[in-house]
């Protein structure tokens, strides 16, 4: 096995060891994946500025997200079926996170529940829901992360409707793992996550339980299709606010006009995301919106940002565009399905490490201080 020394390799080890519906859930995008792909090559064609002889000797790389100390400006993405990249994952993926002293974020699509990570972790995380058509069990998870003593409500809006991802089709990506004769050789070649997913403490949808009907081959995208609520729209915030006294943050935003509403009805922190190229296949890289999503909050809420973080060179580029920070969920997947707990560990040190070099060549000695100047 090659020496570990990017997150690319971590790429490389997962797909290896990941069974290839799951592995290809984690690493695709919606339709023809432009979007996917832009998210990469906007990162790729911004240019930094290098500077020299100024003392970068000590480095600060610490800050705050809505009013909580982080290590480093990183969080954990929410990730869902994030337990079947490797057996009992949110919780591995948690512990990591807490070690780091960055977030995690559990989302709503988890294999392990709320109570089960909550149980096995002390520090608390945050939760990220989707607004089901059944308001009911909405304010029930709602509920149950208050109850977890969860630090932020992460709301996505961009999937009331899923795009498709061509590739969940043709994998028949199921949940719980099914063995066909389709997928039976990939599986069966895949020992190491047979062992530990079989040994995991769920399977299945962890924060659904007895909510997906039957034992027939239950794809998530029919699922997310019947229950997902397309109805859902700014006035809904006033009950999720009264079910969550908490900090709130908004995940899916784009475009300014979009985040003048967020700020206006007062939320916490917004992210600027389009869903990892998994949704609007066609929209422009997330850090080409990073921008003029800044220049409208202004400092009225936090702005964090999401697609395209694997490396520390990536996360710099963000925070010079005005992002607080940014959250990594394709890295933190590749890390977990190389080597579960250690591999989130790794993904999570090399972008530190990178983010660190970074800063010192571009002569830059704190995180909350580099700006456009430090642009190319
Ligand atoms: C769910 O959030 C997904 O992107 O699949």
């Amino acid at each position: 096995m090659t020496t570990i020394t990017n997150v690319a390799d971590l790429r490389e080890l997962a797909r290896r060891r990941v069974p290839r519906a799951f592995f290809e859930y984690a690493d695709r995008g919606s339709y023809d994946e432009s979007t996917l792909r832009e998210n990469v090559r906007a990162l790729d064609r911004i240019k930094l500025r290098q500077r020299v002889m100024i003392d970068v000797d000590r480095r600060n790389l610490a800050t705050s997200f809505i009013g909580q100390p982080v290590s480093l400006p990183l969080a954990i993405a929410p990730t869902g079926l994030t337990g079947l990249q490797y057996g009992g994952g949110e919780i591995l993926g948690a512990r990591a996170a807490a070690a780091a002293g960055i977030p995690f974020t559990l989302s709503t699509m988890s294999i392990c529940s709320i109570e089960q990570v909550a149980a096995a972790c002390d520090t608390p995380f945050w939760f990220q829901v989707y607004v089901m058509r059944d308001r009911g069990f909405t304010r029930e998870l709602i509920q149950r992360a208050h109850a977890a003593k969860c630090s932020a409500l992460m709301l996505t809006v961009d999937l009331t409707i899923q795009g498709q991802r061509h590739r969940e089709v043709k994998n028949g990506l199921a949940v719980p793992p099914k063995l066909t004769l389709r997928n039976a050789v990939d599986i069966m070649g895949k020992p190491r996550w047979v062992w530990n997913v079989l040994r995991a403490p769920s399977r299945s949808f962890g924060n659904l339980a007895g909510r997906i009907g039957g034992d027939s081959l239950t794809t998530l995208s029919q699922w997310i299709a019947s229950q997902f609520d397309p109805t859902l729209t700014w006035a809904d915030l006033a009950w999720i606010r009264e079910a969550w006294p908490g900090k709130l943050i908004i995940k899916g935003i784009m475009d300014p006009r979009d985040a003048k509403l967020a700020a206006d009805h007062g939320v916490d922190a917004i992210v600027v995301s389009n869903h990892g190229g998994r949704q609007l296949d066609g929209a422009p890289a997330s850090i080409d919106a990073l921008p003029a999503v800044v220049q409208e909050v202004g400092d009225r809420c936090e702005v964090l940002f999401d697609g395209g973080i694997t490396s520390g060179q990536a996360l710099f580029k963000a925070l010079a565009l005005g992002a607080r920070g940014a959250l990594m969920g394709k890295a933190f997947l590749y890390g977990l399905g190389a080597m579960g707990q250690p591999g989130v560990t790794a993904a999570i040190e090399i972008i530190r490490k990178e983010l660190s070099t970074t800063m010192a060549l571009c002569g830059q000695t704190d995180v909350a201080a580099i700006d456009r100047d430090a642009l190319w």
